[in-house]
């Protein structure tokens, strides 16, 4: 590992400042046209994301952590707000649709399964975010009111997004994972790498052909059309990840779920070693298709089992020394860049005008940072949390960073990105 970071004091400081900030500025609150339902959430940008995303609220509830642990629990109220009877929770709420049509008729490529949210899905952070709330506050209370509706939905995951029943969870189109344009999608999409203005149009020819091939089609026949089928290796550490504190969570307030959600989440951990674990490049990748067809493009996810306490710390091993810590790839002056930088797809600066193909990402930082302590590479995780403040320092509170200088870009005023008050934290970087 290169040479320690030293950070200035004022840059912390400014950091922090500028996340509470972003916190309490993005923060929206009012009466739905949706059967007159309250909302009250953080949504992760003014200018680009107006509306509740799943994954972006579980982070902004662990942010939040740091300015009111009673915003946390608002923030995932209001998320559950989504969940239907049969388990489904939708990736976006659309709490004040009226006021923003424009962003849902000419830029988001989104299904609907109902006028004010989405017929799709994003990680479960939620479990995870859930855990932190309770090791913060031990609300036991809270814990028996928002669990019994994250279960259902992991359940729903199980029954609907595992045909195989092979322990791991499928996605159906790209952005189900967050991860909307990774280039490791690129060949199930029919899109080209090169030259970069191609990457955009033709992502969004593609979700249209998606679209068509599941209108009228139930949520439980779409996984086996095919059409898009991805065993993605972070979705599923973030489902094994969100068991395991579903267990705990289950156990500390007397739930009696918690012996079959740990043996799930034990089944995950298996599938992704034996199907998705390839012992000589020491990564993990994503299985495509009902065929399960492996797919080496070098990502983030490569390495993101890394943050299951239970993986083998001789996998975690060769996960930081041979990827992680590798200046090749992915230990850039400013980690973890969502692509390797040796990947012909690497786009640091943005040049595709689309997401997750280079750029370094905070929820990716957070995650890998706590992994890493998990498996005894406290010091670099110290070193990553440094570089991230250092980041932010210089691009502000950006949706996601070139990896090779630090500017900010994407979103402004970006939510997740906040997860640095969290990094500041267990680091004690403030006082
Ligand atoms: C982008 C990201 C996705 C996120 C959304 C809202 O589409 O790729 O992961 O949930 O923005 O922030």
């Amino acid at each position: 590992m290169a040479t320690a970071l030293v950070l200035d004091r004022s840059d912390i400081d400014r950091v922090a400042a500028e996340a509470r900030r972003v916190l309490a500025a993005n923060r929206r609150r009012g009466i739905s046209e949706w059967d007159g339902r309250r909302y009250d959430f953080v949504c992760p940008s003014p200018t680009h994301y107006p509306f509740q995303w799943f994954w972006d609220s579980a982070f902004h509830a662990i942010a939040l952590l740091h300015v009111d642990p009673e915003l946390s629990k608002q923030e995932l109220r209001c998320l559950m707000q989504g969940a239907q009877p049969d388990g489904f929770i939708p990736h976006m709420l659309l709490w004040e649709k009226g006021s923003h049509a424009h962003w849902l008729q000419d830029e988001y490529s989104i299904r609907l399964a109902h006028p004010f949210y989405t017929a799709t899905i994003q990680p479960p952070v939620v479990a995870r975010a859930v855990e932190r709330i309770f090791d913060a506050t031990r609300d036991e209370a809270f814990v028996r009111e928002i669990v019994p509706p994250i279960l259902r939905f992991f359940r729903w995951l199980r029954r609907v997004r595992d045909p195989d029943d092979d322990g791991l969870v499928a996605i159906i189109q790209p952005d189900e994972s967050g991860l909307d344009a990774s280039p490791k999608y690129d060949t199930a999409m029919g899109i080209p790498s090169d030259p970069p203005t191609a990457t955009l149009p033709a992502l969004r020819r593609s979700m249209q052909r998606l679209f068509r091939a599941y209108e009228g089609v139930s949520p439980e026949r779409q996984p086996l059309l095919d059409v898009f089928l991805f065993e993605d290796v972070m979705m599923n550490g973030i489902y094994a990840d969100g068991l395991r504190a579903l267990a705990r969570l289950c156990r500390a307030v007397g739930l009696p779920d918690g012996d079959e959600v740990e043996r799930e989440s034990r089944r995950t951990l298996a599938a992704l070693m034996t199907k998705c674990w390839d012992q000589e490049r020491g990564a993990f990748w994503d299985l495509s298709g009902v065929r399960e067809e492996r797919v080496p493009v070098l990502t983030f996810t490569s390495l993101f089992p890394l943050i299951l306490s239970d993986l083998d710390e001789g996998i975690a091993d060769r996960l930081v020394r041979d990827h992680l810590l590798n200046e090749r790839e992915f230990w850039l002056p400013f980690p973890i860049p969502s692509v390797a930088a040796d990947d012909p797809s690497f786009d640091p600066a943005w040049q595709t005008a689309t997401t997750w193909r280079g750029p370094t990402w905070v929820n990716v930082n957070w995650y890998l940072y706590w992994g890493l302590r998990e498996h005894g590479f406290a010091d670099v995780a110290g070193e990553l949390a440094r570089r991230t403040v250092a980041m932010q320092a210089r691009g502000g509170i950006r949706e996601f960073y070139d990896p090779r200088t630090g500017a900010g870009e994407g979103a402004t005023d970006f939510g997740w990105s906040c997860l640095v008050l969290d990094l500041i934290a267990a680091e004690r970087m403030s006082p």
